[in-house]
């Protein structure tokens, strides 16, 4: 695995600071009210936002209640965006509940675009959004997000979740490939 990666863009002890700053931040916003604590939904978009998720909730001491939501929009060997599809959902009665929707990387935007309206039509609360990584092109820039780990230039990405063809999530720091990599799975 490691002869394929061609540079490592954020090692894993840069993401474990910020995905704990992130933590802080979501634990300030929903912090007590004076009508008693707040309760929070997070819904991870399968499979890329999994490590991700499992290492933030993990940082909020708030009560959580976790629901999942799968999107296919690079399929198998893409590394273009092929446009969103929402393919089903664990999310269960979400009505009058705040929802935190997390995804690994804000790329063209579709995702975001197709998972918080269906998400607010099922009547939550309220429904913000976290990425870990958003892409630097104006599309990105063209849809609300709530909270951004990193800011990384226009380049496929694996690695914490990130795949490609479904390989290589396991990888603990966010990396681009080679193209001998991407080649020879394609
Ligand atoms: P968007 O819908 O174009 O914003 O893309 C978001 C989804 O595409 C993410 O949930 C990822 O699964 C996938 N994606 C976008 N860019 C990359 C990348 O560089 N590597 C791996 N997956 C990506
Ligand atoms: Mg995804």
């Amino acid at each position: 695995m490691d002869r394929d990666i061609e540079r490592t863009l954020i090692p894993h002890d840069r993401i474990a600071k910020r995905v704990k700053e992130l933590a802080m931040q979501i634990t300030a916003d929903y912090a007590p009210t004076a009508a008693g604590d707040l309760e929070i939904t997070i819904v991870p978009i399968m499979t890329g936002a999994m490590i991700f998720c499992g290492d933030l909730i993990r940082q909020i001491p708030i009560p959580i209640r976790i629901g999942l939501i799968m999107v296919s929009s690079y399929p198998g060997r893409s590394v273009k965006s092929q446009g969103s599809q929402l393919l089903g959902n664990r999310v269960g009665d979400i009505r009058g509940r705040h929802v935190v929707v997390l995804d690994d990387i804000l790329d063209s935007g579709g995702t975001l675009r197709t998972v918080v309206p269906a998400l607010q039509q099922m009547e939550a609360a309220s429904v913000k959004s976290c990425v870990l990584l958003r892409k630097d092109r104006p599309a990105a820039h063209d849809v609300h997000v709530d909270y951004v780990g990193f800011e990384i230039p226009d380049e496929f990405v694996v690695g914490y979740g990130l795949d490609y063809n479904d390989y290589y999530r396991n990888i603990p720091d966010i990396v681009t490939l080679t193209k001998d990599a991407i080649a020879r799975h394609a």
